[in-house]
This record gives C-alpha cells, structure tokens and sequence, in this order.
C-alpha cells in the first residue's frame, strides 16, 4: 500500500458516511485529479508527493457539492466539458437520447441536417451532435446568461479539442416558446433536456443546492417546459422532421400524450434509459401538415 491509498480508503468511508452515492470512486477521481494522474496510475504516487490539500476537495464532496464542481469537469459521450456553478452538470441518461438524434440524423437523407437543443446549458447535446455528426448545423438556444457562459466556453474548447465542430454550432440567447422564429419549418431535429422536476419533489443536496433552479422544475406535474417545447418543435421542424425530449422515468405516458396524432404527431414513443427506466418521448412531424 502507499500513503496516498490509505487515505482514499479513509476518505471513501468518510464519503459514504456523508450519504454519497459512489463514495470509492469519487475518493479514487477526486485523488487523480488533486495529484494530477490518471486514476488508473493512483498506486505509483509517491509518499513524498502526497498533496494534503486532497483533504479540503474531500470535505467538499462530503458537504455533497458535485463532483463534476470540484474537478471542474464533465464527460459526455465523447466530451470532455468544463463545469460549475450555474450550469446543470450533464448527466449519463441525456447521453442515450443523444445517442438516438445522432443514429436519426445518420438515416435521414439530408446533406446537412439542421438541429435545435432548447436549452442547451453547458452545450453537451449540441457539441455531441456537431462532434459526431459532422455535417450538422447545431442551433444551441440558452435563456439563462450564466449557463450561456459555460456553453460559450465549452464551444471554443471542442473548436480547438474537436476542430470539426467549429463554426457548426450555434448559442442563441432565447426561449423554449420563442426560438428560433427564422427557422420555422426549416429544422431536422429538436432535442432538448428540459426542466422536468415536479415543484416539491426531493432531490439529492448535489442536486437541489448546485443544479441551477432554472434547469430543475417544471411544474406543478414537471410537464410545463415540455408542453412549451411540443409547440415549438411544431413550428420549428420540417414535415418528416423528428422531436426528443427527456422527461422524468414516471412521466413517460403523460409525454407520450403531449405529442398526439391530432396536433401533426406521427410514431409518438417512449424509450428507456440504461437503467432500463421510461427516459425520453421521441415523435416525428406528419408532411400533410407542415404547413399547418
Ligand atoms: C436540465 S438543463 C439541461 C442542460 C443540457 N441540455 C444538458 O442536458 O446537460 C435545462 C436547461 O434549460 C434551460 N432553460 C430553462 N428554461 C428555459 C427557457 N424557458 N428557455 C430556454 N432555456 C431554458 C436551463 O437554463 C438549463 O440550462
């Protein structure tokens, strides 16, 4: 054993004595970065290089602050994005709707496919699109300024990480019910993570104290942004274009019902996260009524 092993087995317990969901691996991430080394390389630190200062970002975890917040970081898909506060820390379930909009815009017979992500927050959907569809013209709508910031500088790091993705992805100071108005009819794809949480529910302090409010609720039902975004995808996509929206695992029927045949909705479906829990609605626009 090393030093520096010792004190994450003393720091895991202390983590999971504080509530905290993965306490082992938060201790082992929270160590690579405070040592600056892969996690994988923990045991060849030596003695000597132990940084006490792994103490005080421990103590930060146990008062539950995120630990995307104390190494500044994000993974998403194949993204590495900067993180904190202000913005809402992209989680692992908004990587699987991701992944289903970029097999959707792989089929579609369009050279350059035109995407909208209502709310974009730090830019994880739309930076993932534009990464992995590189032919895509990502337009990225944000109402709240300091979230814009993240997305802002996240944009110039993929442009230099990723260099295909620069220029191809748009930040638009807006709104879910106002977006976008010059592509109206014009858009291939609408994604979007909106707040979905029902007033009043519990959520986790890493949740509830650093996920920004504006990212959070919905609602008395958690539905009111989602209902905005069905109104808006209407007068955004282009007949045969297609709309996915996250939602909470017990809404998934009450979604289902915000997308129905009789507003221009066609294949309305539920689809499960990695957990195997109801996690997004995706419907496609009926051509008979795109100009409707
Ligand atoms: C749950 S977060 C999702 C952020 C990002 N898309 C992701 O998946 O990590 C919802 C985002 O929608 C933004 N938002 C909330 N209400 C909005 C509105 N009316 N118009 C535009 N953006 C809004 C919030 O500021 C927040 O950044």
């Amino acid at each position: 054993m090393s030093l520096l092993l010792d004190e994450i087995a003393v720091a895991t317990s202390r983590l999971a004595e504080a509530g905290v969901e993965s306490p082992r691996a938060d201790a082992e991430l929270i160590a690579a970065h405070v040592h600056g080394v892969a996690r994988g390389t923990l045991h060849t630190v030596p003695d000597a290089a132990f940084d006490p200062r792994y103490w005080d970002e421990i103590a930060r975890r146990a008062s539950r602050e995120p630990l995307q917040h104390i190494t500044g970081l994000a993974y998403f898909r194949y993204l590495e994005l900067e993180v904190g506060p202000g913005v809402f820390v992209p989680r692992p379930e908004t990587e699987v709707m991701t992944g289903w909009a970029i097999e959707a815009l792989g089929a579609i017979d369009v050279a350059e496919p035109v995407v909208a992500d209502l709310g974009t927050g730090s830019g994880a959907i739309a930076l993932a699109i534009a990464q992995e569809v590189p032919s895509s013209r990502v337009h990225a709508v944000e109402a709240d300024p300091l979230a814009r910031q993240w997305a802002e500088r996240n944009i110039a790091r993929c442009a230099v990480a990723a260099p295909h993705t620069a220029g191809r992805v748009t930040l638009h100071d807006g709104d879910f019910a106002s977006a976008l108005g010059d592509l109206d009819g014009a858009v291939d794809l609408v994604i979007s993570n909106p707040p979905y949480i029902p007033v009043g529910s519990w959520v986790p302090p890493e949740v509830g104290e650093y996920d920004p409010a504006t990212a959070l609720w919905g609602g008395s039902d958690g539905l009111d942004a989602i209902r905005v975004i069905e109104r808006t995808a209407r007068r955004l996509l282009r007949g045969g274009g297609v709309v996915a929206v996250e939602h909470g695992s017990p809404q998934g029927a009450a979604v289902w019902g915000v997308f129905p045949e009789d507003l221009g909705w066609r294949d309305t479906s539920c689809h499960r996260d990695l957990s195997g829990r109801d996690r997004f609605v995706s419907a496609r626009r009926d051509w008979k009524d795109e100009q409707s």
